[in-house]
Order: C-alpha cells, then sequence, then structure tokens
C-alpha cells in the first residue's frame, strides 16, 4: 500500500533572497520528497513565501514600494531559485493569499469558540504624533539589563537580554523622534498554557527527535506563558475578525500558510483538501524545519492544530545550521552566498550532492568547507559514478552498434543481485534523513563497479583477438551497474539521472532493478558532469563578496539616513565631553562568548593598561578579524558587571546596529594607549 504523505519546508520571509542556508533546507526536503516519490508513495511538498510582519512592511518603505509589490517581486526570485536548484514543490504559494486569509479566520475563529482565544488589555508604546502604537522595532532607548544605549524594543544587542518594548528606559519613537507615552491595548493571546499536558506528552512522542524533545522539555517545565497573537496597526498582515486595527502576528498565519498552500493546490488538481487535516487523517504531515524555530513549530503549532480540531503533524524534522568553511556567513565579511549568485558560477547537482553527503537526521551545524566541497564532488560523482558510464559507453556505441549483449555473465550474478540488495538499507537511510550514510554505501557500491571494469580491462582486450563479446560483456555489466547507482542516486542529482535515463534509454525505477537490461540499445554518450575547477569556487567567492558589499552600503546609506532623522540629544558642555577618556586601543584578543549569541570579549591593550570589554557586534564581526587591529574605546567607564564577567570600557562604533555595526578605527601611526581628542 503506498503511503499519503504531505511534506511541508519553512516558509522563506518575503524580504530577502534565498541563501544557501535556507537551501540546506530545501535540499534536504526535496531529496526525501523525490526518494518518497521513487518509492511509489503519494508524496505533496507544500509550500509557499511568508509574507507577512514588520521587517517585510519597513524593507518596502526603505525601497519606497507597496509590500504588495516587495513581495510580489521576491516570490519571483525565490521562484528561479527553486527551479535553478531543481526543486520539486507541488506547490510554492504565498502566506498574503485569499486561502491563508480564510484558513486564519478558520482556525482563529474555532479557536476562539472554544475558548482559547482571551482578550488582554496590556500597555503598549503609542506615539502621540504619529497616532500610531510602536512595533517593537519602531522604538529605541537603553537597555533595562545592562544600561547599553541605542537598543531595539525586543532584545538587547550587547547583552543578549529580551524584553517587552515597555521596560526600555528612555525609549524613542523611531518615527517621529518623541518620547512615546504608554496607552492601554487590548490585545488577543492564544492560551497556550492549556495545552500543557498535550505538548509534554506529545513532545516526548516519536514525533520530535530526542534533542529536540529534551530542549523543549525544558521550556515546558519552566511553564507555558499565553501567546500575544495579534498587532497594532500599522501591520502588514490579515486583520483579526471583527477587530478593526487588530492584525493577526505573523507567526499566527505563517505555519497556516502550509494549509493554505495545500488548499490552493487542491483547488487546482481537483484532490481532496478536507481529509488530511481532519482529526485520525490517515495523511501523515512532516514539516522540515531549522532549530532557530523549534517552539513555533513543536509547541504554537500543534496546540494551535489540536485546539482548532485539526490533526497534528505526524513529525517535525529539525535540522542544524549550515557554516561556511567553518564560520557563520556574514554579510561585513563578505561570506553570504545568495543562491542566484551560487547558480552564476557553479551546477546545482554540485551542491545538491555535498549537502547529502553531509546531512544525517541530528540537529548539529553542517560545515560547507569549500576545499573539501571541490574533492569530494570530483572524486565521488564526477571520478566514481560519471566514470562507469564513460569507460563503457564509447565501446558499446562504436564497436556494438549501441547494442548491450543479451546475456548476463552467470559469474556475475551474485555481484549483480548484491548491488540489487543494497536498495532496501539505502533506502532505509533516505527515509530516516540519514543521508551521509546512504552516500556512503552508494559510493562503496560505485567503488565496486570501477574496480570491476579496472581488472576487466576493456580497452587491452578489445585490441585482443576474439575477444569481442568479452568486451561486449564487460561494458554491458558497467553498465548496467551504473543503472543501479544512478537510481539510488537520483533523488539527489535528478538532472543526471534524467540525463542517464535517455543515454541509457530505460526509465529509472527501483522495481525493474531486478531485471539487468540486456539485447537493448542504448543512445550515443554525451557527457553527463564536468570537474568542479577551484576556478570557479573563487569566482564565487569575489563575486559574493562584492556583492555583499554594495549590499551593505545599500543598507548603510539606507540607515545612515535613518541614523540621520534620529534626534540629536541635548546639549553638553566642553567640561561634559572633557570627562570621557577616549584612547586608542590595540584588540589583542576576541573571543565569542558562551550562551550569548551578540556579545565579543575584546582583551584591549591601552599601553598603560589591558581591558576586558564585552562588546555586541558579534553579527558584524567574527572575532577572529578583530585581533590585531586598533580601534577607539571609552577607557574611564565606570566596570559593569555583565552576565558573563565584568565589562571595563566601551569601544566605539557607528552604525544602526546588528551586522551593520562598524568599529572606529584610527589611521595608520597611532599607537595604543594614545588620547582621542
Ligand atoms: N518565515 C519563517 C518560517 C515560517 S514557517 C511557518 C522563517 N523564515 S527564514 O527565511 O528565516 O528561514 C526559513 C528556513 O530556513 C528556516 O527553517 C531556517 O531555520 C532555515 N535557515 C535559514 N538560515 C539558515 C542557515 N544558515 N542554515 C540552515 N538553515 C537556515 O524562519
Ligand atoms: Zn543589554
Amino acid at each position: 500500500m503506498s503511503r499519503k504523505i504531505l511534506v511541508t519546508s519553512a516558509l522563506p520571509y518575503a524580504n530577502g533572497e534565498l541563501h544557501i542556508g535556507h537551501l540546506l533546507e530545501y535540499i534536504q526536503t526535496d531529496i526525501w520528497v523525490r526518494y518518497q516519490r521513487l518509492m511509489g508513495n503519494q508524496c505533496q511538498w507544500v509550500w509557499a513565501d511568508d509574507a507577512h510582519g514588520t521587517p517585510i512592511m519597513l524593507r518596502a518603505q526603505k525601497d519606497g514600494i507597496t509590500p504588495e509589490e516587495l513581495i510580489e517581486k521576491m516570490k519571483a526570485s525565490h521562484e528561479r531559485d527553486i527551479a535553478g536548484f531543481l526543486l520539486s514543490p507541488d506547490n510554492f504559494h504565498t502566506t498574503h493569499s485569499d486561502e491563508n486569509k480564510e484558513m486564519s479566520e478558520l482556525i482563529y475563529n474555532k479557536l476562539n469558540d472554544a475558548g482559547f482565544i482571551v482578550k488582554k488589555t496590556i500597555k503598549q508604546l503609542y506615539d502621540a504624533k504619529e497616532n500610531m502604537f510602536l512595533p517593537d522595532r519602531y522604538v529605541k532607548g537603553v537597555c533595562p539589563n545592562c544600561g547599553t544605549a541605542d537598543q531595539y524594543g525586543d532584545n538587547c544587542e550587547s547583552c543578549s537580554a529580551t524584553y517587552d518594548a515597555t521596560e526600555l528606559k528612555d525609549p524613542v519613537s523611531q518615527v517621529s523622534g518623541t518620547t512615546p507615552e504608554l496607552r492601554d491595548s487590548e490585545q488577543h493571546f492564544f492560551a497556550l498554557s492549556e495545552f500543557s499536558e498535550m505538548l509534554k506528552h506529545w513532545t516526548a512522542g516519536p514525533a520530535v527527535q530526542d534533542e529536540v524533545g529534551n530542549k523543549l522539555k525544558e521550556w515546558l517545565d519552566d511553564g507555558l506563558q499565553n501567546w500575544d497573537i495579534s498587532r497594532n496597526a500599522p501591520y502588514f498582515g490579515f486583520e483579526i475578525p471583527n477587530a478593526p486595527g487588530k492584525y493577526f502576528y505573523v507567526w499566527l498565519d505563517a505555519p497556516i500558510g502550509y494549509i493554505a498552500s495545500h488548499l490552493n493546490l487542491t483547488k487546482r488538481t481537483g484532490e481532496n483538501f478536507e481529509d488530511s487535516w481532519k482529526e485520525n487523517s490517515d495523511v501523515e504531515l512532516y514539516h522540515f524545519i531549522g532549530k532557530d524555530i523549534i517552539n513555533f513549530h513543536c509547541l504554537f503549532w500543534p496546540a494551535m492544530l489540536q485546539g482548532a480540531g485539526f490533526r497534528k503533524p505526524t513529525g517535525v524534522f529539525c535540522h542544524g545550521f549550515l557554516m561556511l568553511d567553518d564560520a557563520k556567513m556574514s554579510k561585513s565579511r563578505g561570506t553570504f552566498v545568495s543562491a542566484s549568485t551560487w547558480l552564476e558560477h557553479l551546477q546545482p547537482e554540485y551542491l545538491r550532492y555535498y549537502y547529502a553527503c553531509k546531512l544525517n537526521s541530528s540537529v548539529t551545524d553542517l560545515n560547507l568547507n569549500l576545499d573539501d566541497f571541490v574533492a569530494r564532488v570530483n572524486s565521488d560523482l564526477v571520478g566514481k559514478v560519471v566514470n562507469i558510464a564513460s569507460r563503457c559507453a564509447g565501446f558499446i556505441s562504436k564497436q556494438f552498434d549501441g547494442k548491450l549483449s543479451s546475456e548476463f555473465p552467470a559469474e556475475l550474478q551474485g555481484d549483480y543481485d548484491k548491488l540489487v540488495n543494497a536498495k532496501q538499507p539505502i533506502c532505509e537511510l533516505y527515509e530516516q534523513r540519514e543521508y551521509g550514510k546512504a552516500m556512503r554505501e552508494i559510493m562503496l557500491l560505485a567503488e565496486h563497479a570501477n574496480t570491476y571494469i579496472n581488472d576487466a580491462e576493456p580497452w587491452v582486450k578489445i585490441k585482443q583477438d576474439g575477444k569481442r563479446d568479452e568486451v561486449q560483456a564487460i561494458c554491458t555489466v558497467g553498465l548496467n551497474y551504473f543503472r543501479i547507482i544512478m537510481t539510488y542516486l537520483s533523488p539527489v542529482v535528478p538532472e543526471l539521472a534524467q540525463k542517464t535515463e535517455q543515454f541509457l534509454n530505460t526509465e529509472l525505477t527501483l522495481d525493474s532493478l531486478a531485471q539487468p537490461l540486456l539485447n537493448h540499445k542504448i543512445e550515443k554518450f554525451k557527457p553527463l558532469m564536468t570537474r568542479v575547477e577551484p576556478a570557479q569556487i573563487e569566482k564565487l567567492m569575489a563575486a559574493t563578496a562584492e556583492q555583499n558589499k554594495a549590499a551593505q552600503a545599500d543598507t548603510a546609506a539606507g540607515s545612515a539616513s535613518a541614523a540621520n532623522c534620529e534626534p540629536i540629544k541635548p546639549e553638553i558642555e566642553i567640561g561634559d565631553f572633557e570627562k570621557i577618556d577616549l584612547r586608542i586601543a590595540t584588540i589583542v584578543d576576541a573571543k565569542p562568548v558562551d550562551g550569548a549569541d551578540k556579545l565579543v570579549e575584546l582583551t584591549l591593550d591601552i599601553g598603560v593598561d589591558t581591558r576586558t570589554v564585552f562588546a555586541g557586534i558579534k553579527a558584524a564581526y567574527d572575532p577572529v578579524e578583530l585581533i590585531g587591529r586598533q580601534t577607539v574605546m571609552v577607557a574611564n567607564l565606570k566596570p559593569r558587571k555583565m552576565r558573563f564577567g565584568v565589562s571595563s570600557g566601551m569601544v566605539l562604533a557607528a552604525g544602526p546596529g546588528g551586522s551593520e555595526l562598524f568599529i572606529l578605527s584610527p589611521d595608520d601611526g597611532a599607537t595604543a594607549g594614545m588620547r582621542a581628542k
């Protein structure tokens, strides 16, 4: 009996291009989906863009276009990359759609009817000049935890604390530059806490990986808070039914986008929609996600589904993050590789294969090492797999008119069966998302095939008298091995598989493998895949650095004008300024801080003294690249005790924050300890 399976990948935000980090997830999904289809299961992949929320509003504003124009443009860009990387979703929709509005309202109404929506009046920051409530990212102020100035209303870039915007000290509206006031605002909360028992049970079960379950247990044991699912206008999203001026928070309608994409698909195909989503459905439902969005998929989402009378996911498949040459990809370092730039320089299947080699069912991060990438693709795909075909095909077409032998050598039948019987363990590995192990199994088969051809030496025998039949048999065996191997690899390299089908003049299916291709005419061999040249990688990284620089200059210009809108602080006396002791400092050491994503621990030499300073610049700089640089520091700032140690001083930087932060450096010639004036 074939299984009925629905698969989703996390919906990319519609405010940016796809990058090779996203692709880790999307290729992981695609391989699994193609594997299921190869097995003969009914497997559909429904997917979409995540089009709502404040960042999309802000980005559209910055670009001087409407949010609708922005999301349309991004959807087209995402669709190009999806096709370029040979991803095979059955539907790629958008959360800004009629179907999603309908489903979001339906689910909200069901939750409301069941008493799971609670309204609560809370205090929120209000800009009286612009007459609007301020989203977290529209307000800045002093961190309530560590006292760092100029922090957004949701979390502090310096100490990583998260807090409510109302807790900021000296808040300033980023819209008008005025001080916002506190006003009452009624918000809609989802009663998540009522689902604690169900979630404790569900997260301990087979639907989530053990390591994810353990993480969730910590959260669940701490107790669940009700979840604010509403936002005040202005907001780009759907208005909440019977609540004018209130919008669904983007994370409410985003996962509902999975259902909406499926609804949109079934409208087109005429297939049944409801059966997949009702309780006790016989359709399996799996979500592929990254480790950063576990709580949304393993707490909020199953609770919402259950509360609204829908089925829960069969499984949430969570993966780790992509590292490029052992570091986080970063725009400021010029290593943020977009999907489209990759495609300009390298074939998609190289990356698909390399990711397959690296992927497993755990949540640990994965490293794309560029040297290893070149070596692996060339040695495996080109050197081992494609090589089998190129060594055998010439003889068959030139000497035997494209015809394979009519019999399989009896003494090799056992060998052939071994390759066919590898099907079961390899399929099991795909099913478990242990792609790396599956690739190793397949490469062992390819090595075996190459050894056979090496030992049989058809190129020697063709010159000997009376060995023609033998040469034809050797090449027939080789090409049959190639056919098996390519069938197993087809979920990973679909284009290569398609070329193989044309060349072998047969469809690659698991069921047909038991019978070798005999007395069968094949097509003329065309080179199936070329080697990766290190020069291509160099070009890719050079183009990436160039693009990242342009993008950064662009955001810096955008935010420079934003920064210039920030009101100038009240005047001070020269005496006030003279109190500040600014010194040139040499960064003698810089390291990440365990447990603080945004902090770098700097050791600063200021001639008279060595200081430890915790700076919130991790998003902008890889710590190692700071070592040896000079900067300017406030040397007489009162030492501050932080969660990770004492910070004695502060380094000067400019920029709006996050990855767009630039530490100030003196010209050559300045030495550590000099006073900055
Ligand atoms: N829009 C939300 C998801 C909503 S799902 C109902 C979102 N979007 S995202 O564009 O930031 O990320 C989409 C997916 O890509 C997430 O699963 C995320 O974990 C994954 N990745 C984004 N960057 C990644 C890496 N650098 N490495 C691996 N996966 C990455 O979150
Ligand atoms: Zn702080």
